[in-house]
């Protein structure tokens, strides 16, 4: 087994999707009970379903994660539905707002909805199941950010930006938590297919002619291609085994990190 998370806890911010659904995956694997919170609440409780099969108790939960009185009513639901919260992974995130893969720039609603989603949705989770984690003395948490977050490049910089917000909250709040015995640390992943890389390749061939006969997944295959050394996509299930090592005992001196998982993209 990768990491013992036999006994645990875990609740998972856009767990209906991509990462997050991954990310759910492994750590009931690795043997936490889950809840899978999400926006969309149908995804969610498919991947109650799918996470069910692994043996461990699985509930779905809907939160907007901008609206403090959401996520403190998820968090009030989950707390009265599993007795208590040992690991918070935040993946809920988006790249921008509605008509993204059309721009070239950052519109004001992205920086709004990307700040509103990314940073404040993040801090919002954090500081709700921390409040409760204090308590126990106990905790570990995982923020997912991005490799965007460490170098900025073309085409806005909202999405990154927010990114780099979360590297830099990640550590401070590493700082604040340390005193209760509780890790923070983020993932920064580097491209993964999921529903937001496509919007993303969507993007692309929309601004570059030279991609104009490729798929939004022949795009992404591009990049990888040429971008990682390794040659080889990163998965949801990648991020999971990540976070399930963070969220382990493995890594209980590791806090106020930012690893990159990424096939070697970056390596800042
Ligand atoms: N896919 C990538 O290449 C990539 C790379 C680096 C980082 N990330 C990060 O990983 C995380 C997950 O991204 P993904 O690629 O799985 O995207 P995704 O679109 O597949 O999943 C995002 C999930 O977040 C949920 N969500 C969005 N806004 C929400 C809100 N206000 N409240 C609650 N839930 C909300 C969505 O409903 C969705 O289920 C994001 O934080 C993203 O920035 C993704």
């Amino acid at each position: 087994m990768l990491a013992d998370l036999s006994g645990k806890t875990a609740l998972v911010t856009g767990g209906a999707s991509g990462l997050g659904r991954g990310i759910c995956h492994v750590l009931a694997e690795c043997g936490a009970d889950v809840a899978v919170a999400d926006m969309n609440l149908e995804g969610a409780r498919k991947v109650v379903g799918e996470v069910s099969e692994h043996g461990r108790r699985a509930r779905a939960f809907q939160v907007d994660v901008t609206k403090e009185a959401s996520v403190r009513k998820m968090v009030d639901e989950v707390l009265a539905a599993f007795g208590k919260i040992d690991i918070l992974v935040n993946s809920a995130g988006v790249i921008g707002a509605s008509g993204f893969e059309e721009t070239t720039t950052s519109r004001e609603e992205d920086w709004d909805i990307t700040y509103q989603v990314n940073v404040k949705g993040t801090v919002l989770a954090l500081e709700a199941v921390a409040e409760h984690m204090k308590a126990r003395r106990y905790g570990k948490i995982v923020n997912i950010a991005s490799h965007g977050g460490r170098q900025g490049g073309p085409g806005g910089g909202a999405y990154g930006a927010s990114k780099a917000a979360v590297i830099h909250l990640t550590q401070s709040f590493a700082m604040d938590l340390a005193p209760y015995n509780i890790n923070v640390n983020s993932i920064c992943p580097g491209a993964i297919w999921t529903p937001m890389f496509e919007q993303i390749a969507q993007r692309q061939k929309r601004n570059d002619p030279t991609l104009k006969d490729l798929t939004p997944r022949q795009i992404f295959e591009r990049l990888i291609e040429q971008r990682c050394p390794l040659k080889r996509e990163q998965t949801p299930e990648d991020m999971g085994k990540m976070a399930a090592f963070l969220a382990s005992e493995d890594a209980t001196n590791i806090t106020g990190q930012a690893i990159n998982v990424n096939g070697g993209a970056r390596m800042n």
